[in-house]
């Protein structure tokens, strides 16, 4: 894609609907989780890893989806594999935790050891089996995998198509970022009492922000509760493409959030204008001409201070909420200089139940800087994991949300609901859902 048409931020493809009843049981049926997880969770790309958790041969992560754990190595020729965390002996797993560093996997049952590549290695009394030696012959199971802006990401389906074909206009959008140098600056991850789907219903529609977020009551002007960001649907761009994905790009409208009753420019959009040479006192009273003035600034000093991607990406994206969805469970808005991670993961076996991952990233010219609304510093955020409705926060803007998931889940147990009543902003939720319908009953994208 050039950068030309980039800049002007192309239009995915119209979708239709279905009009499709979406129902409680959805999230909360045994049923429909195993349909999903034979018809979708095994045939999509999943985002499962950071490339940076593996700087070495031998390194590995391992993740949970549903009741799979897929483990990611860093290989001698500097790539990455992915394989089934189970043991070709008798099936008891390879490891327990989440990361660490090997020469070989050694399985703690029989003693029977991997190579990081998967080849069987060693196994006791080798010469003792009917159907010959394992060893060279046996190997761990593998899972297809690539890696793209700095993430792994795996297919279960052994023939799928490339990650390239399955993430469409996302791959190009996001190439032009430097994602991969990108850092880690918070991570923390919890079990929700709710189904993963509730997560991501709620990342495909931005309706519910003025309500969840801003306080807004049934008196509120929604046309008037601008804070950093325009959220008023009228003025926001929603895209849903061919392959599932969704982007809402929402303008970085300094409205009348951000002054104060005097027409000042308010913290923490005047240090950003004061880092960019650009002085909040020229704004007074009209802080939506900060827009094109930052983007201007940062077009022409942003190179120059190390901001490495500035010059290839869309003048909107310096202060725009670019929202993405990806099929089926991973959301991000990201903006210049950062993003805002989140993803939801069913659990083994309770439909009841998600992993919910919240982290933040950031690039390295704006930690060192402080010029942006980042929040850490340049060293990779530890992963914490913590209980849901204890006291640790989870980090900005997304308890009120978290709130939100547990009560709705609720309701859909309820005979009482009959099935949701959308709003047009609110179409990728019925498109996301009819995608999984489409995987569950074999229609899969081209
Ligand atoms: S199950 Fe792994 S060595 Fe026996
Ligand atoms: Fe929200």
């Amino acid at each position: 894609m050039s950068e030309l048409s980039v800049i002007n931020i192309e239009d995915y493809p119209e979708q239709q609907t279905r009009g499709s009843l979406l129902e409680g049981q959805r999230y909360t049926s045994k049923t429909f989780m195993d349909q999903e997880w034979e018809g979708m969770w095994t045939k999509v790309w999943l985002l499962l890893g950071r490339e940076s958790e593996l700087p070495n041969p031998g390194d590995w992560q391992m993740e949970p989806i549903g009741h799979e754990e897929i483990l990611m190595v860093r290989q001698q020729d500097a790539g990455v594999k992915a394989f089934y965390n189970v043991c070709q002996h008798r099936g008891n797993p390879l490891v327990e935790d989440n990361k660490g560093s090997v020469k070989r996997f050694v399985c703690k049952y029989h003693s029977w050891a991997f190579m990081p590549d998967g080849e069987l290695n060693f196994a006791p009394d080798k010469e003792d089996f009917p159907e010959g030696n394992p060893c060279g012959k046996v190997r761990l199971q593998e899972v297809s995998c690539e890696t793209f802006a700095g993430f792994v990401w795996v297919n279960l389906d052994p023939n799928c198509g490339s990650l390239r074909e399955y993430l469409g206009p996302i791959w190009d959008e996001w190439a032009l970022r430097d994602i991969h140098t990108w850092k880690r600056t918070l991570a923390n991850s919890m079990w929700l009492p709710c189904n993963w789907k509730v997560v991501l219903d709620n990342f495909n529609e931005s309706y519910h922000v003025p309500t969840v977020h801003m306080g807004a009551t049934t008196e509120t002007n929604r046309k008037e509760i601008r804070g950093h960001i325009n959220t008023y649907f009228k003025e926001t761009r929603f895209d849903l493409s061919d392959e599932g994905h969704n982007r809402m790009i929402m303008e970085g409208g300094y409205g009348v959030g951000s002054t104060d009753k005097e027409g000042n420019i308010l913290e923490p959009l005047a240090s950003q204008l004061k880092y960019w040479d650009l002085d909040p006192a020229d704004f007074k009273h009209k802080p939506e001409a900060t827009r094109e003035a930052l983007q201007q600034a940062k077009r022409k000093l942003g190179p120059q201070r190390g901001h490495t991607h500035y010059d290839r990406i869309p003048d909107a994206q310096f202060t725009d909420a670019f929202h993405y969805t990806l099929f089926p469970n991973f959301a991000v808005s990201l903006w210049s200089d950062g993003f805002h991670f989140l993803r939801a993961r069913p659990h083994p076996d309770d439909p009841q139940q998600c992993l919910f991952d919240n982290f933040w990233y950031a690039s390295p010219a704006s930690l060192e800087s402080g010029s942006e609304r980042n929040h850490g510093s340049s060293e990779e955020a530890e992963h914490a994991m913590l209980e849901y409705g204890s006291d640790v926060s989870i980090g900005p803007g997304i308890e009120d949300d978290v709130r939100v998931f547990v009560t709705q889940q609720r309701g859909f147990r309820s005979r009482g609901f009959k099935g949701v009543y959308l709003s047009n902003q609110e179409k990728r939720i019925r498109r996301y859902h009819e995608m999984v319908d489409d995987y569950i009953e074999g229609r899969l994208p081209n």
